[in-house]
């Protein structure tokens, strides 16, 4: 198979889908392997350490798309890129198409077959500690006073108390959100209404300044917190919010709100998608920080992350094709998002109201 590794053209992404060693992987199983010159500049990959693992660096992405098979990517495919999409293209990335009607009419009208990546990581996706670790961090800076915080100390020093955090969602993303602010010294509870999930929290901080509840216990947390960390996975069906607009009344001017989950009016009324461009807004008076590809901060550590979890089923794609490859692996098939202009995604389907085949009987059929 002829694999195409993209540049990234969203604005401050540095992340790479596949780093020299995945490329070296894929071609001792006997596959080509193209890169687009510069794909891997910000993750700390040159155009020449590709070239010694044999790959063959292509100058744009015209040529790229021109002559690989499968496009493997980061992020979603933008405006820019939907020229270059072809019907024969197998594109593998993080599509998140569910709320991107733009996006899904192309791949349906293109005919292309897309994956999804973010639909496939049986541990969780490897970007979300990053997202977590980095999201409460910055969330965090952003509660020192000249940025409008609290200006509480993130460790309790002179008597006075650390700053005071609360982690919405204790998966991936919060335990990520959790090791870095209590290893500052920040005081944090974490809200989740998966017993587990907390059970879990529970055992890996229980050395830290850190507690546990039920999401239930949030309003009452809310008119002492200096950082509020969403990483809470949300139904996109719901139409209920956690916090919603009328709750940022009982907080404390300063709030800090880092949203890592980032779904516009979700579990956050008042949220909305923002960039490493532009990260901040106010909105009923309260600084949020809802950046989208968080990861993109840390492209070296998290282009590693994703291109190790990407390469089994890049080989295993390459080896068998995509359909038999899907029938074979139900994680890969968790990904399958259309073909030939049928939408399989179920969460596509049904938030925007239009018809899909479900996945099960596609792959029978
Ligand atoms: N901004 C970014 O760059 C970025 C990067 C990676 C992931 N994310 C997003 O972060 C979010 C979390 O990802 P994850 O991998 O940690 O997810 P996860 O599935 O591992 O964990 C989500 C947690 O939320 C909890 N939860 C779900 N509904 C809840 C509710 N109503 N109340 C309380 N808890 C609830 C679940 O029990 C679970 O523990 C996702 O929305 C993901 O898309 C964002």
């Amino acid at each position: 198979m002829i694999f195409g590794v993209a540049r990234e053209i969203k604005p401050q992404e540095g992340r790479v889908s596949l780093l020299p060693a995945q490329v070296e992987t894929l071609i001792q199983a006997g596959h080509t392997v193209l890169v687009e010159s510069a794909a891997g500049k910000f993750s700390g990959a040159k155009d020449s350490a590709y070239e010694a693992v044999g790959a063959k660096i292509v100058p744009t992405a015209a040529e790229l798309y021109g002559s690989a098979e499968t496009i493997v990517k980061v992020k979603e495919i933008l405006p820019p890129e939907y020229e270059l999409l072809e019907q024969r293209h197998i594109i593998f990335t993080n599509l998140h198409t569910a709320l991107n009607r733009d996006l899904t009419d192309k791949l349906l009208e293109v005919g292309c077959t897309g994956l999804s990546a973010e639909e496939m990581h049986q541990f969780g996706t490897p970007n979300s500690p990053l997202a977590g670790e980095v999201g409460a961090l910055e969330g965090l800076r952003l509660c020192l006073a000249p940025h409008g915080g609290t200006g509480r100390h993130f460790l309790p020093q002179y008597g006075s108390t650390a700053t005071k955090a609360v982690v919405i969602g204790l998966g991936g993303a919060g335990l990520g959100a959790v090791r870095v602010l209590t290893a500052l010294g920040c005081s944090v509870v974490g809200l989740d209404d998966h017993a587990g999930a907390r059970y879990k929290a529970d055992i890996q901080f229980a050395d830290r300044n850190f507690s546990t509840g039920n999401i239930e216990g949030l309003d009452s947390l809310l008119d002492d917190l200096d950082l509020l960390v969403n990483c809470v996975r949300w139904d996109k069906t719901r139409t209920d919010h956690l916090l919603s607009r009328a709750d940022l009344a009982k907080t404390k001017e300063t709030l800090v709100i880092a949203d890592v989950s980032c779904d516009e009016a979700g579990a956050i009324e008042t949220s909305r998608p923002t960039s490493w461009e532009h990260p901040t807004y106010h909105a009923e008076g309260r600084l949020h920080f809802v950046v989208d590809n968080i990861p993109g901060a840390v492209p070296v550590a998290a282009s590693a992350g994703y291109a190790n979890a990407l390469l089994p089923f890049l080989l295993e794609l390459g080896e068998k094709g995509v359909l038999p490859a899907c029938r074979d692996n139900a994680w890969l098939a968790r990904g399958l998002t259309c073909v030939a202009g049928e939408l399989i995604l179920r969460e596509t389907g049904l938030l925007q109201q239009r018809d899909y085949r479900e996945l099960a009987a596609f792959l029978a059929g």
